[in-house]
């Protein structure tokens, strides 16, 4: 498939609107506390019948200092007394849902996010991969995906050799940006050794797959000066890059009131620095995915891609479709069969219940087939770009042009603007409508209608 974007910045002004990001439909939001253990339970006894490989998450909340950007679930502090009791917690819970899938089904795909993983000693690191392999079925082969969220000033010499022997194959450097005002304003100081140096330990033990994430939007960035991070991080050559766009909702993530609105680069700047964005990875021979990701042409998310076999969970894109996403630790999220499944959110309460030898469940939501159509058609969008009528017709046995008929008339100014093709076969987006796709996908969204917009963040 052609994996070209064309930047219209015409088009891009006027669709700007909040939107979600589509790592799950339906989103987060609809997960509800009705759902309980219970539930999970039997979903998962189900999706043993069913069989398959499965991904596991794990959710590692510390950081040391906060970025005031961050709009992760993390928890801030100095003390590293703090992660004994939750690692001890966490491998509890590791024992309890390991006791409930089936030893047959194989890990393909495994991740420890944040906060801040490293924030774990070696030591800890170990104990943890050696609770996970003592439970579930670990790919010895180095052939799965196991990937590792790496705050790079929290990494000593040593730790990325450890990562590797610990079975470790992928790895995701959180950056942002070089420019030293940025940084001061954002409370994040971090050198380019610092980094750099990561990336060549990574390489030097055989990592095979190198992520590094940046922001646009942030305080005092301008295009030159978000340029020349671009100049340094290229010249470094990873493999997979992810410019998220600045969300900046201080209403719900307080620590972003520490920002100054004032110092924020205006929209236009915003849209020139993406711009700048999209031409120079393009022309250093980058792919754009989708959704703030680009990859080499030689990365495994791009062939995915072309060869549509891409996915999207929770952790972005990925090449593992058929597995079920099981999440460890608290405010993790999970998917298993036909239910997402969501930890609760804070230390107490799991230690409570992980005390109490219940599963740490908070929420979740069962999919209806309403949902697994339109999830269906949402991720073949964000993914591929394209939607076959014939092959989701198929699969759950609608008239698509009946059951979408609503949707279709609101595709129409759509395809006026030249965002995308509509035909008697299918879908096809446009290469100017490729930035937009949140917009695309949100046509097909049930639950939007009734959601006030002020809870997403902006599209571009
Ligand atoms: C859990 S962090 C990565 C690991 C590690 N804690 C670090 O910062 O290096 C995940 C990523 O989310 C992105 N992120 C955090 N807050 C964001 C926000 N408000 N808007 C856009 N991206 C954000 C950052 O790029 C960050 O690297
Ligand atoms: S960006 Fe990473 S290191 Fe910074 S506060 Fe968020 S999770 Fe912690």
């Amino acid at each position: 498939m052609d994996q070209s974007i064309i930047f219209d910045l015409n088009l891009i002004n006027r669709y700007d609107k909040a939107g979600p990001r589509y790592t799950s439909y339906p989103t987060a939001l609809e997960l509800h506390e009705g759902f309980t253990d219970t539930d999970y339970r039997w979903h998962i006894a189900k999706s043993n019948r069913a069989g398959g490989p499965l991904s596991l998450y794990f959710h590692l909340p510390f950081c040391d200092t906060v970025c005031f950007y961050c709009a992760c679930n993390k928890i801030v502090t100095k003390n590293r007394g703090h992660a004994a009791p939750y690692l001890e917690n966490l491998c509890k819970e590791i024992a309890m849902q390991g006791a409930l899938f089936d030893k047959g089904r194989i890990v393909n795909q495994l991740h420890w996010g944040g906060g801040t993983p490293t924030f774990l000693s070696d030591d800890q690191m170990q104990r943890l991969m050696g609770a996970t392999r003592a439970h579930f079925t670990l790919r010895d082969d180095d052939r799965g995906e196991y990937s590792i969220e790496i705050d790079p000033r929290e990494t000593h010499e040593g730790t990325i050799e450890r990562l590797r022997e610990l079975g470790f194959n992928r790895i995701s450097l959180g950056v942002q940006d070089f420019d030293p005002k940025v940084q001061q304003a954002v409370n994040r100081l971090q050198s380019e050794e610092q980094t750099f140096s990561v990336m060549e330990a990574a390489r030097r033990h055989g990592f095979r797959s190198t992520n590094i994430d940046l922001i646009y939007g942030l305080p005092l960035q301008t295009v030159e000066t978000f340029s020349e991070t671009l100049d340094k991080i290229l010249a470094a050559q990873p493999d997979r890059l992810s410019v998220f766009n600045y969300a900046h909702l201080p209403v719900r993530f307080k620590i972003q009131r520490q920002i100054n609105e004032a110092d924020l680069p205006t929209p236009d700047v915003k849209l020139a620095i993406l711009q700048m964005v999209g031409l120079r990875l393009t022309e250093a021979g980058y792919v754009y995915i989708g959704m703030d990701h680009f990859a080499r042409p030689d990365d495994e998310l791009a062939i995915a891609q072309r060869e549509g076999k891409l996915y999207r969970n929770f952790q972005g894109y990925s090449t593992h479709s058929d597995c079920d996403l099981v999440g460890f630790g608290i405010t993790s999220i999970g998917r298993v069969g036909d239910a997402y499944i969501q930890n609760v959110k804070d230390l107490e309460t799991y230690d409570k219940l992980i005390r109490h030898h219940k599963l740490p469940v908070f929420k979740g939501v069962d999919l209806d087939q309403d949902d697994k159509l339109r999830r269906a058609v949402i991720t073949q969008l964000i993914c591929h770009f394209e939607l076959n009528f014939a092959a989701i017709e198929k699969e759950f046995a609608i008239d698509f042009a009946d059951y979408f008929a609503r949707e279709i008339e609101v595709l129409k100014p759509m395809q006026a603007d030249g965002l995308l093709a509509l035909s008697a076969e299918g879908i096809a987006v446009s290469p100017a409508g490729r930035l937009l796709i949140r917009n695309i996908c949100m046509v097909f969204d049930r639950y939007l209608a009734q959601k006030t917009r002020q809870q997403f963040s902006k599209v571009i």
